[in-house]
């Protein structure tokens, strides 16, 4: 690693090559091919239907950065991290990589105008709101939902080292996305009943005891313990305000609710994968990382208390278990009558005088600009 100032920094401006060239990797699926053994650009441009030429200079950008192993006979063969490009592979990263070049890029684009001009940069190039444009687009939907699952793998183990899950009777993870995290929740502890919640189309066929619906409107009820696993830094603080309230109806008093979050650290240098992660949140979404007195503040005005913050995984992933307080008469926190009793579908369990609305197509958002409406 040079300490020359000027070949760093051109080196950091030079990000965005890194980005396609795994991506091109990623698409391709040259690990797919590497995975039986080193071979030449030409047997992997055979293989997957490439130019050898260009690919060849891809794979040798790839050798550069120790993705691949540039062998003395010039065959190419898979480092550690590039096995994590195969779809099959434990712990594949391959959905991280297809979703950052295929859609998150082309957002960072914007970010000149967002930091002027306020807005989301991803509104403004792409349109429209990150997941109401993904629910128009159900194979990058799909990207999004393999990258959520990529980061979920890495950290489903420290998180189930954490916490004691098996202290539940029922879990309803909410948006829980494709269940990663839960699945490894139910092989610590099998004997837990477990609910994933999340849209419609991210749960269908999910394999897993599920729900689709709305977490701005009802989630489902009853539960001794709720999992919000990285969906409050999706939303901004009313938002993600209104999703606590919505758990707060649906649990019943002194249930649990868990908190996976990362938490900003005081110095940008000391988590800078947090840092990273707040960057997502500011281009692609209305949503941000927070300190840890920013969680509890929110927690606390949603009608929970903040009981303990347990580090899970070093550098990425804090927790937080809060504990429902008894409600206070008339507090916009009250559970209404559907925090208890079997568990019910999200329409009959709004909030009085609300109309469940489906998920995806949020009413307008408060605020005028880009990102003006909520759904994402
Ligand atoms: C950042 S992902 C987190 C996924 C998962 N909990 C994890 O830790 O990997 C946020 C999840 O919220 C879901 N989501 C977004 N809007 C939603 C809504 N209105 N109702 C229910 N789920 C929603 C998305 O589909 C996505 O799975």
């Amino acid at each position: 690693m040079t300490t020359d100032p000027a070949a760093r920094l051109a080196r950091l401006a030079d990000g965005y090559l890194t980005t396609q060239i795994l991506y091109v990797a990623a698409e391709l699926g040259v690990a797919e091919v590497l995975a039986d053994g080193p071979a030449s650009a030409a047997e992997i441009a055979a293989a997957v239907g490439a130019a050898p030429a260009p690919l060849h200079r891809v794979l040798r950008g790839l050798a550069a950065e120790h993705v691949l192993d540039e062998l003395p006979d010039g065959r190419f063969a898979l480092t550690a991290e590039g096995a994590l490009l195969a779809a099959d592979a434990p712990g594949s990263q391959r959905g991280v990589v297809l979703a950052r070049g295929r859609v998150y890029h082309a957002a960072f684009a914007g970010l000149l105008d967002s930091v002027r001009n306020g807005g989301t940069a991803f509104d403004a190039v792409y349109g429209e709101p990150f997941f109401t444009w993904l629910a128009a687009h159900p194979e990058e939907y799909g990207l999004f939902q393999g990258s959520m699952s990529g980061r979920s793998a890495r950290e489903a183990a420290a998180v189930v080292a954490a916490y004691d899950f098996g202290r539940f009777g029922r879990l309803v993870d909410v948006g829980g996305g494709r269940g990663v995290l839960l699945r490894a929740i139910t092989a610590a502890h099998p004997d837990l009943g477990v609910l994933l919640f999340d849209r419609p189309e991210v749960v269908a066929g999910v394999g897993l005891p599920h729900e689709g619906g709305d977490f701005f409107a009802a989630v489902p009820p009853g539960a001794d313990g709720y999992l919000l696993s990285r969906v409050l830094h999706d939303w901004d603080d009313g938002e993600a305000l209104e999703i606590l309230r919505t758990c707060r109806r649906a649990t019943p008093d002194g249930a649990t609710l868990v908190v996976v979050e990362a938490v900003l650290p005081a110095r940008a240098a000391d988590d800078a994968a947090a840092i990273r992660m707040d960057l997502h949140m500011l281009a692609l979404l209305h949503g941000r990382e927070r300190t840890e007195a920013e969680f509890a503040r929110l927690l606390a005005d949603a009608g929970f208390r903040l009981v303990r913050t347990t580090p899970a995984a070093p550098g990425c992933t804090c927790w937080r278990r809060c504990r429902s307080k008894q409600p206070r008469a008339g507090s916009r926190g009250t559970r209404t009558g559907c925090g208890s009793g079997a568990p019910r579908g999200p329409r009959a369990c709004r909030r009085p005088g609300t109309a469940a609305r489906p998920a995806g197509r949020r009413t307008p958002r408060r605020r005028a600009g880009p990102g003006a409406a909520r759904g994402r």
